[in-house]
């Protein structure tokens, strides 16, 4: 995992709704290695704003056979970032980019399903958009449904690209909006995305059920109804992707591990091939502060549990993760952990970043 942020000029942006806009970048020759991604994973960016460091991550909505690497920037009211990009950035100006990181991918070829269901609100529309583009470019037997949470027509993002998929592709993707400022012909496509809908949109238009991939992206309140929906209905974890872009509002009990740490340890950390060794005093609420307390340079992004730029593996020893919305059980279960939420259980522990 590379802490490197490049430089890289903003290429293009597009109005796609009146709180939405969309960023386009050109990647240099020499470093399309770095930026090569998977459909559904995101850029970390940096910049300073009000005189501190901020460092947000956005999901890219482009296909990696594209020409260009793009986001979608929704405002949000009072945001730091997302407020500067809508209304002060300008084409030509330089932000500062991590290179594309993230699990909210499809699965490996050898899981593929001919069935995919989507489940996003709002800006979570941007790597469910990616995702989709790949299945139905790529796999000609496959059939694609998204079920997308707007308020009303004018604020659904990528409305027209939807649409000219939904043309494009006519019997392999099903495309389902559901508003809630907004009266539609059915009153099963008015309200939120919640998991009475999740139910109905199971039961009544699933033509696969049981054999379906499920990503769900948008509020954590939608995701965590539809998680726990498809759970009762039988949907096999594994077979259950969500991604999270904020902690607002979320309720960390429901992934809380109540574990003794250890207020004292030493910590060794592997990146980029050098190792880097310092005591945990316990003065610090997780060992990624800590580390960057003793001068590392590791990658980050939310330090809320939520995004796993700071994914790592414990190699030795063991830690104990107050929340975690962004490790699969599979990934945990192999050692994996998010560096910001982790204190150390044990005197000793090794945290290799290269795994
Ligand atoms: C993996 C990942 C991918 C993401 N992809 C996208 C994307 O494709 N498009 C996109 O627009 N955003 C995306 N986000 C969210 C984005 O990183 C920022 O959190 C968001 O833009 C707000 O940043 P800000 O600096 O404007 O607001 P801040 O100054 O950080 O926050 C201002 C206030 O808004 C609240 N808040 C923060 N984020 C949200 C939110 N998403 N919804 C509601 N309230 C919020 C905060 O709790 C705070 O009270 C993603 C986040 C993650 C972790
Ligand atoms: S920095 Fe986002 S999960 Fe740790």
């Amino acid at each position: 995992m590379s802490t490197t942020f490049f430089k890289l000029p903003v290429f293009g942006i597009n109005a796609e709704t009146a709180d939405c806009v969309r960023l386009d970048f050109k990647i240099p020759a020499d470093l399309t290695k770095d930026f090569e991604f998977s459909p559904g994973q995101y850029l970390t960016f940096k910049a300073q704003l009000g005189g501190e460091e901020v460092r947000r991550s956005y999901s890219l909505c482009t296909l990696p056979e594209d020409d260009m690497l793009s986001v979608a920037v929704k405002k949000i009211p009072g945001g730091l970032f997302s407020s500067y990009v809508n209304d002060e950035l300008k084409v030509g100006d330089v932000l500062e980019v991590m290179p594309p990181s993230g699990g909210f991918t499809l699965p490996h070829a050898a899981e593929n399903t001919n069935n995919y269901v989507f489940y996003a609100a709002g800006s979570g529309i941007t790597p469910c958009l990616s995702m989709i583009r790949s299945v139905l470019a790529h796999q000609p037997e496959a059939a694609v449904s998204l079920y997308y949470g707007n308020k009303h027509t004018d604020s659904i993002i990528f409305r027209e690209v939807l649409e000219g998929l939904k043309n494009q592709y006519m019997g392999r993707f099903s495309l389902h909006h559901i508003l809630s400022q907004e009266a539609q012909d059915s009153p099963l496509f008015c309200g939120r995305i919640n998991e009475e809908k999740c139910r109905l949109f199971e039961q009544k238009l699933n033509r696969y059920p049981g054999q379906s991939q499920y990503f769900l992206c948008g509020p954590a309140e939608m995701v965590f109804e539809v998680k726990d929906c498809l759970t009762q209905l039988g949907v096999d974890s594994k077979h259950l992707h969500f991604e999270l872009f904020t902690t607002a509002g979320m309720t960390p009990t429901r992934v809380q591990q109540e574990e003794k740490v250890n207020a004292e340890a030493k910590i060794r950390m592997k990146l980029d091939g050098l190792e880097f060794e310092f005591d945990y005093t316990g003065n610090e609420t997780n060992i990624l502060d800590a580390a960057l307390k003793n001068g590392a340079d590791l990658p980050f992004a939310c330090k809320g549990g939520v995004c796993s730029t700071c994914k790592a593996h414990c190699d030795e020893g063991e830690v104990s993760m107050a929340v975690n919305y962004a490790l699969e059980p599979d990934e945990v279960e192999a050692g994996y952990v998010l560096t910001c939420q982790s204190s150390p259980k044990s005197k000793f522990v090794y945290i290799n970043f290269d795994k």
